[in-house]
C-alpha cells in the first residue's frame, strides 16, 4: 500500500518543488515582519550620525580589515554583557552601510569600544599592539600615523549616507525625514578631514563606537 507521503519521498521533483515552498513561506514569516517593525527600521534616540572624520576612519577600519579579526555586535548573554556591555540592538545600526557585524572574534567585539581607552592608548595599540597588551597577536598599524587624508571624496560619502539613509533617518515634528548630514555638513566635510592622518580618523571612529547606547 502507498500512501501520499511515500509518493512525494519518491519523486525527486515533487520534493524539491515542496521543500522550496515550505522554506519560502517559513522565509516570508519570519522575515518580512521585521522590515515594518519600527525597532529593526527606526534609530534608537540617541543615535547621532559619524561626523567626517570618523567616517574617513571607518573606512579605513573597512581597508585595514579589523572587521575580519572584530566583530561589532554583542550577543543578549549574561557572558558577553558583563564583558562588553549592553547588548547590541538594530535601532543602533540602522544607518550602517556595509554592516561591520562579522561573526569571527579573533580579537574582543568592538561594538562599545568608544571610550573604553583614551586616544593616545589606541595611538600605541595600533603602532604595535605588543607595546600595551604583551600577549597580543594584533598585527601592528604604524602607516595610519604617516598616511594623511585629502579628504577629496568626504563629501561625496556624506551625500551618499544622505540617501541610503533617506527612509531611517529622525523625522522633525512634521514628520519630515531630517537628512542625517545637512548642506553645511556637507560643505565643511573637506576642510574638517584635510592633512589628518588615518591614525586620527580611526581613533576618532573607534571612539564613537557605541556611542547611542552605554
Ligand atoms: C589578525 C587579527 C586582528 C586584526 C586584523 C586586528 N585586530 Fe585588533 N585585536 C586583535 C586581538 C587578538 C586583540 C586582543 C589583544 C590586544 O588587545 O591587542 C585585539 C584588540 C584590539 C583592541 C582592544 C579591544 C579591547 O576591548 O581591549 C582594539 C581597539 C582593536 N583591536 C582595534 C583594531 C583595529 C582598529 C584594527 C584594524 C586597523 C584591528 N584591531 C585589527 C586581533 C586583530
Amino acid at each position: 500500500m502507498t500512501n501520499k507521503h511515500e509518493k512525494v519521498e519518491k519523486n525527486v521533483g515533487l520534493f524539491f518543488i515542496i521543500t522550496i515552498l515550505a522554506i519560502s513561506v517559513g522565509g516570508l514569516v519570519e522575515i518580512t515582519p521585521l522590515f515594518f517593525q519600527k525597532e529593526t527600521t527606526q534609530p534608537v534616540e540617541n543615535l547621532r550620525p559619524y561626523t567626517a572624520l570618523e567616517m574617513e576612519g571607518r573606512d579605513i577600519y573597512i581597508r585595514e580589515g579589523c572587521n575580519v579579526c572584530h566583530s561589532q555586535m554583542i550577543r543578549p548573554f549574561r557572558a558577553e554583557t558583563e564583558r562588553y556591555g549592553h547588548y547590541s540592538v538594530a535601532g543602533e545600526h540602522v544607518w550602517e552601510h556595509p554592516f561591520l557585524w562579522g561573526s569571527k572574534r579573533t580579537g574582543p567585539d568592538l561594538a562599545r569600544v568608544g571610550g573604553r581607552y583614551s586616544d593616545d592608548w589606541h595611538r600605541a595599540h595600533l603602532i604595535d599592539p605588543r607595546s600595551v597588551v604583551p600577549e597580543s597577536n594584533m598585527p601592528g598599524f604604524p602607516w595610519l600615523e604617516e598616511n594623511k587624508l585629502d579628504g577629496n571624496l568626504t563629501a561625496k560619502k556624506l551625500e551618499t549616507f544622505n540617501f541610503l539613509t533617506r527612509n531611517r533617518s529622525h523625522k522633525d515634528e512634521n514628520g519630515n525625514p531630517i537628512p542625517l548630514y545637512s548642506a553645511e555638513d556637507i560643505k565643511n566635510a573637506k576642510s574638517e578631514v584635510k592633512g589628518k592622518t588615518e591614525m586620527q580618523a580611526l581613533i576618532a571612529y573607534l571612539q564613537s563606537l557605541g556611542h547611542a547606547l552605554k
